[in-house]
C-alpha cells in the first residue's frame, strides 16, 4: 500500500491489519464482498451520466414509489425554485409541526456546482444551532471520510432529507418526510452532481422510496429522478461513531462511490 493510501485510510480512522507472519507492515485492504457486486465496468468510452441503458431503483421525481415517500408530488412552487427562492421557501415553511419547536431551519452547505452530493437524514442539536448539516463528532467523522476519497467538504454539497430537526433524534415520520423532501430534490436538481451518496439507512430509503434494509442497498448503483442520477448508498456516520469495526465496509462503500463517479461502474 502506497503512502497515501494509508494516508487517506488513517483520515477515516480505518483499523490497519497487520498480516501474522507477513511482512511486519502489511496491510490487508478491505476488499468488495462478490455478494453485493452488482455492478459492471462501464465500456471505456461511456461516461457514467450517460450509462444508463439498464438502471435500477429508477424513481422519476414525480412518480409514485413504493416506500415512504410514495405518492410524492413536489408542489409547483418548489419545483420552479430558484437557489434563493429555495433558501427563503424552506426558511419560512410551515408545512409540518417541526417548525413550531425549531429554532432555525437547516437548509444545506457546500458547492452548488459540486460534484457530490451528500444526503443525510434530519439535523440535531448542533446542527440547528449552528444552521449547518452534519457538525460537530458526527461532521468530523463524514468530513474524514470524504477527505479520504479527495473530495472534501468545501467541494461537495450535503443537504438532509428533513430541514427542521425532529424531537428526541425521532426518525422523521412518513408525513414529514412528505412535506419536505421536494425542498432536496429541488436541491439535487440544482446542484445536478455525477453522484449522491446518501449516509444512512433513513436517508437512502427515504430519497429512493423504498423500505429495504441498508445492507442490500449497499454496493448497488441506484438512480433519482428524471435524470437518473447515481446514487449509492453507505452507513451513516453517527451508526459509525457507535460501531468503528464497520468502517471497513464504509471504506469499501466510499472506493464503490468512486468508481460510481468516475464512470468505471455503471448497472447492469
Ligand atoms: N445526522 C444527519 O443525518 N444529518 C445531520 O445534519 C446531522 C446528523
Amino acid at each position: 500500500m502506497d503512502q497515501r493510501r494509508a494516508g487517506l485510510l488513517e483520515a477515516m480512522a480505518l483499523e490497519r491489519y497487520v498480516l501474522r507472519g507477513g511482512p511486519a507492515d502489511s496491510i490487508i485492504e478491505p476488499v468488495m464482498a462478490p455478494t453485493v457486486a452488482v455492478v459492471a465496468p462501464l465500456p471505456t468510452s461511456t461516461t457514467n451520466r450517460s450509462a444508463t441503458a439498464t438502471v435500477r431503483s429508477v424513481r422519476p421525481l414525480a412518480a409514485p414509489a413504493p416506500g415512504a415517500a410514495a405518492g410524492l408530488q413536489p408542489p409547483p412552487e418548489t419545483a420552479d425554485l430558484d437557489w434563493v427562492g429555495l433558501e427563503a421557501a424552506v426558511a419560512g415553511c410551515r408545512r409540518c409541526g417541526l417548525c413550531e419547536a425549531r429554532t432555525q431551519t437547516v437548509f444545506g452547505v457546500g458547492d452548488r456546482a459540486a460534484r457530490w452530493l451528500i444526503v443525510g437524514e434530519a439535523p440535531g442539536p448542533d446542527e440547528e444551532r449552528q444552521g449547518e448539516p452534519f457538525v460537530g463528532r458526527v461532521g468530523q467523522l463524514l468530513n474524514a471520510m470524504l477527505q479520504s476519497i479527495g473530495h472534501p467538504r468545501p467541494t461537495v454539497y450535503i443537504a438532509n432529507v428533513l430541514k427542521c430537526r425532529p424531537p428526541s433524534n425521532q426518525d422523521p415520520t412518513p408525513e414529514q418526510v412528505r412535506q419536505c423532501l421536494p425542498n432536496l430534490q429541488r436541491q439535487i436538481e440544482l446542484v445536478a452532481p455525477d453522484l449522491i451518496l446518501c449516509v444512512g439507512r433513513v436517508a437512502a430509503q427515504n430519497l429512493l422510496g423504498v423500505d429495504t434494509p441498508l445492507a442490500q442497498l449497499r454496493g448497488k448503483v441506484h438512480r433519482f429522478g428524471a435524470a437518473e442520477l447515481a446514487v449509492v448508498v453507505t452507513y451513516h456516520p453517527a451508526y459509525l461513531l457507535r460501531s468503528p469495526s464497520e468502517k471497513r465496509k464504509a471504506w469499501i462503500d466510499l472506493q464503490f462511490a468512486l468508481e460510481v463517479a468516475n464512470g468505471r461502474r455503471a448497472a447492469i
